[in-house]
């Protein structure tokens, strides 16, 4: 059976795609985003046969190095932590390509020597003037590096048969103005189609799944409105602490960090409209649309809850509160849980609650959209106390154990009169694919390298993000700190509350 590939424009239907010619220049080598999720990325791209021999990979930061000590760090990166398994002859096809730039991100004489090197790399090595600069640094020196790349020309290619692209992680701003403003200067220095804004959740394999299942299926289709939907839990529970991220965390929280990009991202995968095409300009204007709709209830105090993890233990080990974790204020009001209702206000989901719940140092890992069904409107069952039946439910597992469950009621064998219980259905992606899903960074970078747009927010998407947020983390910088909550636990017991006022419970995931 031929794969459709839904995500990817009409005439790009290729497999493999491969990456042309082209240098990735990566600010902020030393950041445990770069070590642990971008270089391995690259690396396995590499193994995979998806980059081209003419590839380099440039670092760039205030470190006394040469060459070779930045290629030993991008090895140690990949040894440690890329998917596939370690291949000498891949290594040194790419270690012949790596260079070094020792420079301050404020310092155009540093922009000076990275354009020197990015030219010998265009002559050695047949990068071809096809230059990324993936900006994985602090959020505060996006405008530093964009402005350098502007004036040291880096920015430009100075023909059309080259291409200069940018990658920003997020976060993207931390409120709608400093979004607009961050927006201002990138679309000065880069036109809108070479600009990459990262989500690593759209790069997962099981959330493009959800546009797949929505509409390459019959079935699902017809329920998925508020005459069948009662409403969708959407959550994101990791097991981890801060770990040494006290730096970035500290005044972002998690509703900035994670509610306001991959939940939301969530929310409007789940709720949009089927997009005309699943070109990149139609999807994203079918999840605007839905984001657009989201409404956050009048009353923010009650229909949202913020915590933050207490001592405890985890797994039968102790672990330190947020607030004893090293650089983190001892007064810190920084939420290392968030959770709110939002509400859609679409003929599809008026009075469907879409409760988002993120949070770290929660009973477990994992992340999955719940839509949770209606119960049946009558039920004949006489044996069978039929408040023990619960509802439907569909759960996209996002992750760890990828994969579908759909959860509904069975007649218990050898009952007379009949005896009905829940029970579950599984997809495993294990079972029905041989081959592990890549990571989402190498999706994406390859993406980028190859000019593929529609896994990327634009940044309509992203203000709309903060329009949502804004107003629930004005009120909550008004209101008290942050509840603490047990590790291990699964939030604050507000976050209980929140959702108790409108007659339901969370699921446990
Ligand atoms: C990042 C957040 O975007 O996602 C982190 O900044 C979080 O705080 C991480 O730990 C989780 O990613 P994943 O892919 O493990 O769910």
């Amino acid at each position: 059976m031929p794969y459709v590939n839904l995500l990817r424009s009409e005439d790009d239907q290729r497999l493999p795609r491969i990456a042309g010619p082209c240098a990735v220049v990566l600010f902020g080598v030393t950041g445990d985003l770069s070590r642990k999720k971008v270089m391995p990325a690259i690396y396995d791209l590499a193994n995979r046969g998806l980059l081209p021999p003419g590839f380099a990979l440039v670092g760039f930061a205030r470190r006394d190095w040469e060459n070779q000590d930045f290629a030993a760090e991008v090895h140690d990166s990949v040894r440690e932590h890329a998917r596939t398994p370690f291949n000498e002859d891949t290594w040194k096809q790419l270690a012949a390509g790596i260079r070094f730039v020792d420079g301050d991100l404020a310092d155009p004489a540093a922009y000076d020597r990275l354009t020197s090197v990015v030219k010998e790399l265009d002559a050695t090595m047949g990068t071809e003037g096809n230059h990324a600069f993936y900006l994985s640094i602090p959020p505060g020196l996006f405008p530093t590096v964009l402005e350098n790349l502007q004036t040291s020309g880096l920015a430009y290619s100075g023909n059309e048969n080259s291409w200069r692209r940018v990658v920003i992680e997020k976060p993207f701003g931390h409120d709608l103005r400093s979004a607009q403003e961050l927006n201002t200067i990138v679309d000065r220095v880069f036109p809108p189609g070479s600009v990459f804004r990262i989500d690593h959740y759209l790069g997962k394999e099981t959330v493009q799944n959800i546009l797949a299942v929505r509409f390459a299926n019959s079935m699902f289709e017809p329920l998925w409105n508020s005459n069948y939907v009662d409403n969708v839990q959407i959550t994101m529970a990791e097991d981890i602490g801060i770990g040494g991220r006290a730096g970035y965390y500290d005044g972002i929280g998690a509703a900035r960090d994670v509610i306001q990009n991959h939940l939301l991202q969530l929310l409007a995968l789940t709720a949009m409209e089927e997009p005309l095409s699943f070109s990149a300009d139609d999807v994203r204007a079918e999840k605007e649309k839905v984001l657009r709709a989201v409404r956050v209830p009048l009353d923010i105090g009650a229909h949202t809850s913020r915590g933050q993890y207490a001592a405890g233990w985890q797994g039968g080990i102790p672990v330190i509160g947020f607030l004893e974790e090293t650089g983190i204020p001892a007064d810190s009001p920084t939420e290392t849980f968030a959770a709110m209702r939002l509400n859609v206000e679409t003929r599809r989901w008026a009075g469907v609650p879409f409760y988002l719940r993120t949070g770290k140092r929660l009973g477990r890992r994992v992340t999955e959209v719940a839509v949770i069904f209606k119960r049946a409107p009558h039920l004949p069952f006489t044996a069978v106390p039929t408040e023990e039946l619960s509802n439907n439910v569909l759960v996209f597992r996002i992750q760890p154990d990828e994969g579908i469950t759909v959860r509904f009621s069975s007649k218990v064998p050898d009952t007379s009169p009949i005896q009905v219980r829940d029970v579950t259905m599984d997809f495993q992606y294990g079972d029905s694919f041989v081959d592990t899903s890549p990571e989402a960074y190498e999706r994406l970078i390859l993406d980028v390298l190859l000019g593929d747009p529609p896994l990327f927010p634009r940044h309509e998407e992203v203000e709309l993000g903060w329009k949502i947020l804004d107003p629930i983390l004005d009120f909550w910088s008004s209101h008290g700190v942050p509840e603490q909550y047990a590790s291990g636990g699964w939030g604050p017991s507000s976050s209980y509350d929140m959702i108790a006022i409108d007659g339901r419970t969370w699921r446990r995931p």
